[in-house]
């Protein structure tokens, strides 16, 4: 599919990997809706690709509906992007973890990203118009590391919706594929100490980095323009393998 001349929503599209992947389509010739929580970063971002920011929540069906009204036609390019990552053991110093702590990170990444899907599917299937949905899963889906149960099950969800999507949306022509990224340099990341963000990348066998955003953008444009890809879930991560802890 032709980026060029297309509509975009990128949710999280406001920082990071989502940000990447909002200037990148842009530059390719999208208008891109750039969707964030954070009302304030969407805006400069949309400002300074000429894009339209809308401010929300991907749980919220209000404001995912807002966006992909935004432009007048219905985004053909879907990028769930948005997501949040807690630790938390299953069972700490404390007790077992609150429930509402496992729902929240499974609200935001998995619900969150299937509500964008649903409502984005509904607009392209009623328009009968194809176009293609590019969801964000971890690595952390095949391999959680102690303390990543709830963020783990929440990409495993991620996951595990490409291949049904898949083969439902093939009626009106939309695909569904999933990147699944290793470690990359994001705003959260680049908190961390350098010896502690050198100490990871160390453990990634070639090109042993970090990934760079702009990597993750660039699978992004190549999944939306390889028609014949669908229903499949990409490991982006340099070989590595999450270690228990
Ligand atoms: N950075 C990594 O190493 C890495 C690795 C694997 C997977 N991921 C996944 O990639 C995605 C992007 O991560 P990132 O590192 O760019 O994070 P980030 O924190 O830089 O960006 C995430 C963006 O999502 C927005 N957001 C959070 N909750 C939201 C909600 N409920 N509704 C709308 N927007 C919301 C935030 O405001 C933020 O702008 C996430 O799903 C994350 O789990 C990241």
């Amino acid at each position: 599919m032709d980026i060029s001349g297309t509509t975009a929503l990128v949710t999280g599209g406001a920082s990071g990997l989502g940000a990447a992947t909002a200037r990148c389509l842009a530059e390719n010739g999208a208008t891109v809706i750039v969707f964030d929580l954070d009302a304030t970063a969407a805006e400069a971002l949309a400002a300074e690709i000429g894009g339209v920011a809308v401010a929300g929540d991907v749980t919220d069906e209000a404001a995912v509906t807002a966006a992909l009204d935004a432009t007048g036609s219905p985004p053909r390019i879907i990028v769930n992007c948005a997501g949040i990552g807690t630790a938390g053991r299953v069972v700490g110093r404390e007790g077992p973890m609150p429930l509402a702590s496992f729902q929240r990170v499974i609200g935001v990444n998995l619900v969150g990203t299937f509500n964008v899907c649903r409502l984005a599917a509904a607009r392209l299937s009623d328009a009968g118009l194809p176009g293609v949905i590019v969801n964000t899963a971890s690595v952390a889906a095949f391999e959680g590391q102690i303390g990543q149960a709830a963020y783990a099950a929440s990409k495993g969800g991620i996951v595990a919706l490409a291949l049904p999507m898949a083969r439902e949306f093939a009626r009106f022509g939309l695909r569904v594929n999933t990147i699944a990224p290793g470690i990359f340099v994001t705003p959260l990341l680049g908190t961390l100490p350098e010896s502690a963000q050198a100490a990871l990348a160390a453990g990634i066998p070639y090109p042993s980095r970090l990934g760079d955003p702009e990597e993750f953008a660039r699978t992004v444009k190549f999944i939306v323009e390889m028609d014949y890809l669908n229903g499949e879930v990409i490991r982006l991560d340099g070989a590595t393998r999450l270690a228990p802890k």
